[in-house]
């Protein structure tokens, strides 16, 4: 290990902009400012969320080191995200790193944003470096944009197994809370609904998808005409069943989630097994992987809910091993809305 590399990350592909330092791997500090301004239309405003980023990046990245208790001439190099996300943010954290390292003289180093969720399982906290995943590692990385089984050989090498061939996951819970009338983003109120629900009061359609392949349309569709069809027997149908239908959906969700990946291990024979993504904060899905790993002997990792939805920490933790095997980032790259 090289010692002493510390490193300033960037995350802006969304609606959160984050700021982190990360040294020799470990989290210094990783501040996130959400913008609430995308509650008020249901979901994230391209247009909106950039404007923002750029308002709160240069606060955020003092916070950050401060928080961190470094100074910028402390900074060996600057990550951020390069892509996948919504493209007006990410200029936003693109354009500041390549200043900050234009103007430090330090390398500049881009992230790929779905490679740093499953990296999340690798960042170093004081007093807790027991708990790290070997290789190979699959991880079933589940957010607002993406549903992808990944199988990790190292730290930078990733394969995607298993993918969907239309909604995310994370789109599943926050659309068929919208039908519901809850607010943006529906994942954590329904999380919390179902708490107090019936998980079997109603069935929904399952698909039926060959290999390792997830889709989510169908389920969001059965649930609209679901709903459709009891709201016209009674039009209080769903402020009567919330919580039912809450934790009947997220049962749903869950099923189709943990059998692919309970599948994905059986084919690839490894046992080293993790959850990632804005989705991995869901209680009913963490239980789901707990139970089965205890089933299955599987070497589990749950991330900390801090590291499920989008943050800086995990760019800069995939950023420490790109710097030690010195793959920096020209300054002529362009972020990339999609990166298959
Ligand atoms: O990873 P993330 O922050 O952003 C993306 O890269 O997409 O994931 C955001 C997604 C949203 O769809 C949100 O509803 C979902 O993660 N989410 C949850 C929970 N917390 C966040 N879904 C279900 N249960 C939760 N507790
Ligand atoms: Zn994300």
């Amino acid at each position: 290990m090289i010692p002493g590399i510390t490193i300033l990350a960037i995350e802006s592909s969304c609606d959160d902009t984050s700021a982190a330092v990360i040294s020799d791997g470990y989290v210094l500090s990783n501040l996130i400012a959400s913008q609430d301004i995308h509650k008020a239309y249901g979901g994230v405003v391209p247009e909106l969320a950039s404007r923002a980023h750029q308002a709160n990046i240069i606060p955020v990245v003092d916070q950050a080191l401060a928080k961190a208790g470094k100074k910028i001439n402390e900074i060996n190099a600057v990550a951020f995200t390069l892509g996948p996300g919504l493209l007006g943010s990410l200029l936003v954290g693109t354009s500041f790193a390549k200043g900050f390292a234009l103007v430090n003289n330090i390398p500049l180093i881009g992230v790929n944003h779905l490679q740093a969720h499953v990296m999340a399982h690798f960042a170093l906290e004081k007093g807790k470096e027991g708990h790290i995943p070997a290789f190979p590692f699959l991880c079933l990385l589940v957010s607002g944009g993406h549903t992808q089984l990944i199988v990790m050989n190292d730290h930078l090498s990733m394969e995607i197994i298993g993918n969907t061939i239309d909604d995310a996951a994370g789109e599943a819970f926050d659309k068929c809370a919208k039908v519901m009338g809850l607010p943006y983003p529906g994942g954590p109120i329904i999380d919390r609904l179902a708490s107090d629900g019936n998980p079997h009061a109603f069935h929904f359609a399952k698909p039926r998808i060959k290999g390792l392949n997830f889709s989510f349309s169908g389920l969001k569709t059965s649930f609209l005409y679901f709903l459709r069809d009891r709201f016209r027997e009674d039009e209080n149908f769903i402020e009567g069943n919330l919580n039912d239908l809450a934790a009947s959906l997220q049962r749903t969700i869950i099923e189709i989630l943990i059998g692919k990946l309970v599948r994905a291990s059986k084919e690839t024979g490894i046992t080293e097994i993790g959850i990632a993504g804005g989705v991995s904060a869901n209680t009913g899905l963490r239980r789901a992987v707990e139970k089965e790993a205890a089933k299955r002997r599987w070497n589990l990792f749950l991330p900390e809910l801090r590291y499920t939805t989008d943050n800086a920490a995990m760019i800069g933790v995939t950023a420490y091993y790109k710097y030690l095997r010195s793959e920096f980032t020209d300054h002529s790259v362009i972020p990339q809305a999609r990166i298959e």
